[in-house]
């Protein structure tokens, strides 16, 4: 049993590799509370291991095809034709197929492993700290971060009706009204849960540090400036962004930026208006740093050389 075990996480984590999903966390903590469970239960730990190992072994591939419904089938499927190749027991594989296709809850679980695999599952939707790898891996698949919120809220919602072990429930009760309370109350509705998601936000973008973005002095860019403190320069919107002008190459990581707004000021020597089309914009002087290659989002366009030139006048003397 030690092998098909070996070749079954071999299988689970190459999926993994392959399609990004479901993030090697929330796999492992499934695997890791499948066996506390099993031992509190008295079931069989070698089902329970290859149940939580497979259960979602093709979950990265239905969701690359759209068909994500599909997955419990998929990795069934998958699960049989793998476990037969190695040529396990009938028995066994009956006993793997109904962990698979019951891990998602049912009203009667045709066995405890199963019902342990299900509740093992819970886990990674119910755990706060594995809640938090489960959202960032979503914003760093592209979506929002109040979208992907909702679907870990709708994700939690779900676990904690599948949630049937007492050992179960006593370790995630308190967690699921904690989190949804933080989720709900904290992130989606509180003023200073931006805060948390500007926190989120700015470790996706810290992870394209390694990666080169081409800019040159003169171009105005949309850039993802933050939720920062005070009376300091904020962006807007999901990705913080706000446009800022390269006064300053310094080198291909960081550039001296001006942060830029439309909403208009009164005259003064550090903000500095000029018209694009019909448009007035005024580049606020006084919020003048230096900023990562990193942040920089999208280019704008160009500032016109004669006002390039008149706003590093305008620095160079205010300063
Ligand atoms: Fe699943």
């Amino acid at each position: 049993m030690k092998d098909v075990i070996k070749k079954a996480r071999e299988l689970a984590l190459d999926e993994i590799k392959e399609f990004g999903t479901p993030p090697v966390a929330l796999f492992e903590v499934s695997l890791e509370q499948g066996q506390v469970l099993a031992e509190a239960c008295g079931a069989d730990k070698d089902i329970v291991t290859l149940g939580t190992i497979l259960m979602d072994v093709k979950l990265g591939e239905a969701k690359s095809l759209g068909k994500k419904d599909e997955h419990i089938k998929m990795s069934a499927d998958a699960s049989e034709v793998f476990l037969k190749d190695l040529d396990v027991d009938d028995g066994v594989i009956h006993q793997v197929l109904q962990c698979v296709n019951e891990h998602h809850g049912t009203k009667k679980f045709g066995s405890i492993e199963a019902e342990i695999c299900a509740n093992a599952d819970c886990y990674r939707f119910l755990r706060p700290d594995i809640l938090m790898v489960f959202i960032t891996g979503l914003t760093d698949g592209g979506m929002e971060l109040n979208d992907a919120v909702k679907f870990v809220l709708k994700k939690m919602e779900e676990k904690h009706k599948t949630l049937s072990l007492p050992k179960a429930i006593k370790d995630l009760r308190t967690h699921y009204a904690t989190m949804k309370e933080f989720l709900e109350n904290g992130v989606l509705k509180n003023e200073n849960a931006q805060y948390y998601k500007w926190t989120t936000y700015k470790q996706i973008i810290n992870k394209k540090t390694s990666k080169i973005v081409y800019f040159n002095e003169r171009e105005l860019w949309w850039m993802h400036i933050g939720l920062n403190v005070g009376h300091e320069q904020n962006g807007h919107g999901d990705k913080f962004l706000r446009p800022v002008l390269i006064l300053k190459r310094i080198n291909r990581h960081l550039f001296v930026g001006i942060p830029q707004t439309s909403k208009d000021k009164i005259d003064h020597e550090y903000y500095y208006k000029y018209k694009h089309n019909t448009r007035q914009l005024i580049l606020l002087l006084l919020q003048i740093r230096v900023f990562s290659s990193a942040r920089l989002h999208e280019k704008l366009g160009m500032l016109n050389k004669e006002d390039f030139i008149k706003v590093k006048e305008r620095v160079k003397k205010w300063l």
